[in-house]
């Protein structure tokens, strides 16, 4: 418990991964339930950082998720608004426009996150970000999760309420094959993102 300040060392590992959430909640969406462990407080853990221990708060939140049957969890802030994934974050589209919650609201600032921001505007649409109720999750015309395990994941339910028409909303799979495209170097508008190894 107190740990020094230490020579920080580095090393990435790179292996083949299949789709986080399984190969159905690509084409058919993933299923969400809310959990009842809260994400942690910007006055608990800092939500900000990708530190290790904070993941036994995401981890409590998939487990449960995934043994009621679902494929991961959304998360809540204390005041009840959705913070995000157990390791994704979210957004929901609403009359052709984007939202996804504030850094305020304990999510992890995302650079997949960060990443669709930048192609939405890009693209013309509008993004707000600002806390997000958790039955206006409900009402959305389509939702997805952003991650870089994920990717782009459209969301077909949440708490056993379908979004949209099931599947990929039209404003998901525009984003999806953008992201597709730039991450794959199809695009030079994205390519200063990229680093050749
Ligand atoms: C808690 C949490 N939120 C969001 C994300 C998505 O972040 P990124 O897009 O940087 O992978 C992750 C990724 O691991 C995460 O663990």
């Amino acid at each position: 418990v107190a740990p020094q300040l230490d020579a920080v060392r580095m090393s990435i590992a790179v292996w083949p991964w299949g789709s986080y959430l399984g190969d159905r909640a690509e084409t058919e969406g993933c299923r969400l339930i809310v959990s009842n462990w809260q994400r942690n407080s910007h006055q608990t853990v800092p939500p900000l950082a990708k530190a290790t221990g904070a993941y036994v708060n995401s981890a409590l939140a998939k487990v449960g998720a995934q043994r009621a049957g679902y494929d991961d969890a959304l998360m809540l802030t204390a005041t009840g608004h959705i913070a995000e994934a157990s390791a994704a974050n979210l957004f929901v589209v609403r009359d052709g426009a984007l939202f996804t919650p504030p850094v305020s609201d304990g999510i992890l600032p995302g650079i997949t996150r960060d990443s669709v921001i930048t192609m939405a505007r890009d693209l013309g649409l509008e993004v707000t970000e600002r806390s997000i109720p958790r039955s206006e999750v409900y009402i959305a015309d389509e939702a997805f999760l952003t991650g870089t395990a994920a990717e782009i994941v459209p969301v077909a339910s949440v708490d056993e309420r379908p979004l949209g028409a099931g599947g990929a909303g039209p404003v998901t799979k525009q984003l999806r094959e953008l992201f597709r495209d730039v991450v794959g170097g199809r695009h030079d508008g994205y390519a200063r993102w990229l680093e050749r190894v």
